[in-house]
């Protein structure tokens, strides 16, 4: 499917009247393979512009306790064409349920010849307590992956990473890789957002920050080395129905206060954000009270206000995450649910041009 959205103005270009182009595939349909339903997309583009995209696969129900398992995709074309998936944690049988995917691109070195490494961390809640998160690895662009390792970090006893993407820093810290997630899914935690980085390309993690009343967050670094993470919350804060942010000058040690962006409204859902050198990039279902509309916009202020680019589905749609390459300032990917009658209905990945005339 093509869609043009005529006359916008562009955070890449200086001219006013210029297009986006979108081209939207789906990549995972509910009730195929096994499984009813997809959901809680992940996706990172890698330096050589290879796509990843994993899912939780639901089996017998679309509904959050259903056996899950997590799949694989990938796409050397910037998202336009995916390979099967390959089911990475889980089986067709059985009852065990794997939560919340949450992929990390560490960049290698040409002049040492490092691989890019690629994370992949999810969530075991088979049994109630405790839910432990696993990490498996990959050096060849998502081809070939270590067996699960658990991941020690007793503050994660409750805490999902996700849903989103981890970052590895480019400039204040660089090499630092941050990720984050929220408390509060089973007995005895409190909803928190939590914040944790590693120095070590995710040997050993460290947790910085935990945001009282948050949920599901996503974190960008700008070109000066801001970092910003922003969040999902309850709307307790009912002024304005919208996303809470706050902003980090260290490389993520210590967080400023929250504060509420008016601009980003949403319905309590997970969102995307994405930055591609000092324009950021928001992805959620537009609108204070339903899961519709998935929308694209972008700021030029560090994500004090916002302005509309593109609308990617009208109907309903539900999470959403976006990735980018670091050196395009043209091409964005946002992988996200959407259907007919219900957002759980595919998992969708749309490839946007930004500097389409
Ligand atoms: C899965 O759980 C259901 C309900 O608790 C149970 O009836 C079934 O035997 C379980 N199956 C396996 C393979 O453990
Ligand atoms: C997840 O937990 C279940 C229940 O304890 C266990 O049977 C399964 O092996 C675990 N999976 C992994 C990858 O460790
Ligand atoms: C996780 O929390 C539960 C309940 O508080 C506790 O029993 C368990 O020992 C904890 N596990 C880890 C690995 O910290
Ligand atoms: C990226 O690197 C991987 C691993 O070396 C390789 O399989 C893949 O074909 C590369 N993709 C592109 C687009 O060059
Ligand atoms: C887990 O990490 C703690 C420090 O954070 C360390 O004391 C402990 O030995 C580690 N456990 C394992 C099994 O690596
Ligand atoms: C609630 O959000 C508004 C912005 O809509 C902000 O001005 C206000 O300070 C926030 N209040 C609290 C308690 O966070
Ligand atoms: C990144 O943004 C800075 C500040 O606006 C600008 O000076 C620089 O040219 C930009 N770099 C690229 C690659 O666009
Ligand atoms: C969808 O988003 C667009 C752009 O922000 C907005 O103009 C429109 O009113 C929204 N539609 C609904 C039904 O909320």
């Amino acid at each position: 499917m093509k869609l043009l959205a005529l006359g916008l103005v562009l955070g890449c270009l200086s001219v006013a009247d210029a297009a986006i182009q979108v081209d939207q595939v789906d990549v995972f349909i509910g009730g195929t393979r096994g499984h009813a339903c997809y959901r809680v997309p992940t996706a990172v583009t890698l330096p050589n512009n290879t796509v990843l995209m994993a899912v939780e696969s639901r089996r017998t129900t679309c509904g959050d306790q259903a056996p899950k398992d997590i799949e694989l995709v990938r796409s050397q074309d910037g998202g336009f064409t995916w390979s099967e998936p390959v089911m990475l944690v889980g089986s067709l049988t059985g009852n065990t349920t794997y939560r919340n995917p949450y992929l990390t691109v560490v960049p290698g070195s040409s002049t040492t010849a490092t691989p890019d490494l690629v994370l992949l961390q999810f969530v075991n809640s088979t049994l109630d307590e405790p839910w432990t998160t696993f990490q498996m690895e990959s050096r060849d662009a998502g081809l070939t992956w270590s067996s699960a390792q658990p991941v020690n970090l007793s503050a994660w006893n409750g805490t999902l990473a996700g849903p989103g993407l981890g970052i590895t820093l480019a400039h204040t810290h660089p090499g630092r890789i941050i990720m984050c997630g929220a408390s509060g899914y089973h007995a005895g935690h409190s909803a928190n957002g939590v914040v944790w980085f590693s120095d070590d390309q995710g040997a050993s993690y460290v947790v910085s920050a935990v945001f009282p009343e948050m949920q599901e967050c996503q974190v960008a670094e700008l070109a000066d080395g801001t970092l910003l993470i922003n969040f999902r919350n309850s709307h307790l804060n009912s002024s304005c129905d919208c996303r809470a942010q706050s902003v980090s000058h260290d490389g993520g040690l210590t967080w400023g206060p929250l504060t509420y962006i008016p601009d980003l409204i949403e319905p309590v859902c997970s969102a995307g954000l994405v930055a591609a050198n000092d324009t950021l990039y928001f992805t959620n279902p537009n609108s204070r009270d339903q899961r519709i509309n998935m929308s694209v916009q972008s700021s030029m202020d560090g994500g004090n206000t916002w302005s509309h680019e593109v609308t990617l589905w009208p109907g309903p749609s539900g999470y959403s995450v976006a990735t980018n390459h670091p050196n395009s300032k043209c091409t964005l990917g946002v992988a996200y649910e959407r259907g007919e009658q219900s957002y759980a209905e595919r998992i969708t990945f749309a490839h946007i041009n930004l500097c389409y005339e």
